[in-house]
């Protein structure tokens, strides 16, 4: 692999590990995709398989499971490096909180073996507790990074708890996707609303490598840009993701700006881009 171009953005959360999860089907599937991020100046990429926390607590289990990843990863890791030498590809897992004392002990489950971890609850609802639970994964000596917060139902009229994580020291992640539109009204306008006090320190792609879906890289750039957030994105997309790598905590990402005409600007630059 050759040595990562420090201009090229680095992208933290994806299904492109092939036939693990509902992600990938095969090694052709990672292959396009990859093609597509790089086509986006996406070089550095930690790739997030899906994992049920409570396989933590059954060490047989949590074993067969990782090695069917290893595996799957290896190969797919071979082939890019073949395609693609310019293409740093890692991994890590996107972990199911579905039991309160999941153990991230295994670097094989952390962010490209560092002490970040990717975690989400179940069926994008917010149970109670969740703030207790984070602190437990971060006196344990981890640092969660919370997937796609502005796709929970609820945040609407709880977008304090998501301050309450941070002030936990727990970290935020946006799903491009989300700041377009794809998800609906609602997970738009919670998304912006992060952006606008600061509390996003990451933008992933979260691609599941289904080709006929777009990245919504570059409509998010273009809006973002629009918008005077040439800055943040830089933070959001490229130094952030790569201080993961580096093992280092996130820089404070600048506010969006709250401008008189926002909300009618933004209306305006997102038609035609919210098919
Ligand atoms: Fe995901």
């Amino acid at each position: 692999m050759a040595a990562p171009d420090p201009t090229s953005l680095v992208d933290i959360h994806s299904h492109l590990v092939p036939g693990v999860d509902d992600g990938a089907r095969d090694i052709q599937a990672v292959l396009d995709s990859i093609e597509r991020m790089t086509r986006h100046s996406i070089r550095r990429v930690i790739t997030t398989p899906h994992i049920v926390g409570s396989l933590s607590l059954d060490p047989d289990r949590l074993e067969r499971r990782l090695g069917a990843v290893t595996d799957a990863w290896n190969e797919a890791a071979a082939a890019i490096g073949q395609r693609f030498p310019e293409v740093e590809y890692r991994r890590g897992h996107e972990v199911l909180l579905d039991v309160p004392n999941v153990d991230l002990s295994d670097p094989r489950i952390r962010m490209a073996g560092t002490s970040f971890v990717l975690v989400e609850w179940p069926r994008l609802q917010l149970p109670p507790g969740t703030e207790r639970v984070l602190k437990k994964i971060i006196d344990a000596g981890y640092r969660p990074i919370v997937a796609h917060p502005e796709r929970y139902h609820g945040m609407g009229q709880a977008i304090h708890v998501a301050g309450r994580w941070r002030e936990a020291g727990a970290y935020l992640q946006m799903n491009y996707a989300s700041l377009s539109g794809r998800y609906g009204p609602e997970a738009q306008t919670i998304a912006f609303r992060l952006l606008r006090r600061g509390w996003a320190d990451y933008l992933a792609s979260d691609f599941h490598g289904h080709m006929r879906l777009k990245l919504y890289k570059s409509e998010v750039w273009t809006i973002l840009e629009e918008l005077g957030a040439g800055e943040a994105l830089s933070y959001l997309c490229r130094t952030n993701p790569g201080r993961v790598l580096g093992d280092e905590t996130p820089l404070p990402v600048p506010p969006l700006p709250a401008e008189r005409g926002f909300w009618a600007r933004l209306r305006g630059l997102l038609q035609g881009t919210t098919a």
